[in-house]
């Protein structure tokens, strides 16, 4: 943990969709809520051309286009704007790098975040360690991909780790910054009643969805080569995986929060190319509707055929003591019918009722947490209907329903880079977990990406059938998934 005050950020790949959508308005939002010095600076460079003011004029179009606009205020985006200078900067020439040193003092607290493509990473820590930007008080973000396989995120890894140490080195994984998905580590640990249930020998199985009702949008370029395994599993949806199923860790700090996590992805079944056709499904969006809306295919989009998965589903196994036999079902894709992020908890169904003799049915206890776009937690339990039961007793499900935002409906709900950016940039890095912990696991055989994919060019005809569907039949009828547009191949 640093605690370190910063007086600049420094923005790379300021002219990028991320720092367009997400991390400007996040700082926006920091800003407007008094959460950032007033000397604090960023500086943002991009190769495009521009001077200070063209970049101001173009943040603050960003701002007024992704700022909720019951929060957007015009005169506060111009004071914003202020803090905001630009520099021209090709990350593969050190004359950028050299003008960058001139305006920023790495002594005097320097955050850098790298927004760029991971192919420039390396490039850019060698012209901030050549133009001396690395120094003692400077830390480093770094969004993912970090890489595309093992061999490169290692190189990407050790070229970080000659110039900064790994209490400087901060991964970015956004989905970290929800606060529904913190709202997960209160849900476990600051209450007693799931604790005793929360293992093999009371859970059927868990779901974890993240469904996407968006296409490519104008990131083919990125998105063609990573795919949904490398742009979502292996990352956000790995880390809900690890956030339901870790130990309880010793503290609430990121460290004991880590390290708890890295043993559940250690104990993660690795599927090899044997078991890829059994356990895995890849798919791709073909042309169709969404709310009554044409919606063309993914290779139309991105103007040529591909063979990028755009939807991935996943039976993984946890082979631990308290998960052993439990499948945890991992789907995520575009266009999907609509968006949902989702985990799902099935209990294991009374061992014997005594309703049954009464012809009523018991269902298994679910508790369904949706973290977006709907923050609720359901827990669904079975209930008798009412009556004289006469004919016999009949029994329901019904839910017990807490709806977050009207529990909570004061303060506004905060993008996830302010909770990211505002530790990263000011004190201590309490909630940005690292991802880096992957690299070992790759390393151990743990989780097999490559050959994942490998095998994923071969798949036969609709597996989602068979994997997802003829499990679920058994386990939860009620939720089969559907994924209109996707064509398996
Ligand atoms: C990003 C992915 O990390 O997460 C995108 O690169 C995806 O492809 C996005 O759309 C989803 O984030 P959220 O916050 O909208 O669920």
């Amino acid at each position: 943990m640093i605690r370190d005050k910063v007086s600049t950020l420094l923005l790379f790949g300021a002219t990028g969709d991320l720092a367009h959508r997400m991390l400007l308005p996040s700082l926006y939002g920091l800003h407007a809520d008094g959460l950032l010095p007033d000397d604090f600076q960023i500086i943002c460079t991009a190769r495009s051309e521009l001077d200070d003011e063209q970049y101001r004029a173009s943040a603050v179009e960003a701002l007024k286009e992704h700022v909720p606009a019951n929060f957007y205020d015009p005169k506060s985006a111009l004071v914003f704007s202020r803090r905001l200078t630009y520099v021209v900067l090709d990350a593969t020439k050190p004359e950028g790098f050299k003008r960058l040193a001139k305006t920023v003092d790495p002594d005097a607290g320097l955050a850098i975040f790298l927004s760029t493509a991971p192919t420039l990473f390396k490039a850019v820590i060698d012209g901030l360690e050549a133009a001396s930007l690395t120094g003692p008080r400077v830390r480093l973000a770094l969004e993912k991909p970090l890489g595309t396989d093992l061999a490169s995120s290692c190189e990407i890894n050790d070229a970080v780790a000659i110039a900064f140490p790994e209490s400087r080195t901060f991964r970015i994984d956004h989905y970290l910054g929800k606060e529904t998905v913190q709202n997960l580590l209160a849900l476990r640990f600051a209450n007693s009643m799931f604790e005793p249930l929360w293992n093999s020998a009371h859970i059927d199985h868990v779901q974890i969805t993240v469904a996407e009702s968006i296409g490519l949008e104008d990131r083919g370029a990125y998105y063609d080569g990573a795919g949904a395994l490398r742009d979502m599993v292996q990352n956000h949806m790995l880390q809900l995986l690890a956030l339901v199923a870790m130990e309880p860790p010793g503290d609430f700090n990121a460290t004991a929060v880590r390290d708890e996590k890295v043993k559940v992805l250690r104990a993660l079944r690795p599927i090899t190319p044997a078991d890829v056709e059994a356990t895995t499904v890849t798919g791709q969006y073909v042309k169709g509707a969404i709310e009554g809306q044409p919606v063309p295919a993914y290779a139309d989009e991105l103007g040529k055929e591909s063979g990028t998965e755009t939807f991935v589903a996943i039976k993984a196994f946890i082979d631990n003591w308290r998960w052993k036999g439990v499948p945890f079902y991992l789907r995520t894709g575009k266009r999907m019918p609509q968006r949902d992020t989702e985990i799902f908890i099935q209990f294991k169904d009374v061992p014997f009722s005594i309703f049954a003799s009464r012809g009523a049915t018991t269902r298994p206890n679910k508790l369904l947490i949706s973290l977006q776009p709907s923050e609720t937690i359901e827990l669904r339990l079975m209930s008798k209907t009412p009556g004289l039961d006469r004919d016999g007793v009949r029994l329901r499900e019904v839910s017990l329903d807490l709806g977050l935002a009207n529990a909570f409906s004061e303060g506004r709900r905060r993008i996830a880079y302010e909770r990211l950016l505002l530790p990263f940039s000011d004190r201590d890095g309490a909630v940005t977990h690292v991802i880096g912990s992957l690299k070992t696991i790759s390393e151990d055989g743990g989780f097999e990406i490559k050959n994942l994919m490998r095998g994923s060019d071969t798949l036969p005809v609709p597996k989602l059938r068979t994997i997802i569907d003829r499990d679920l039949f058994h386990r939860a009828p009620d939720r089969i998934p559907s994924g209109d547009l996707i064509e398996f191949s």
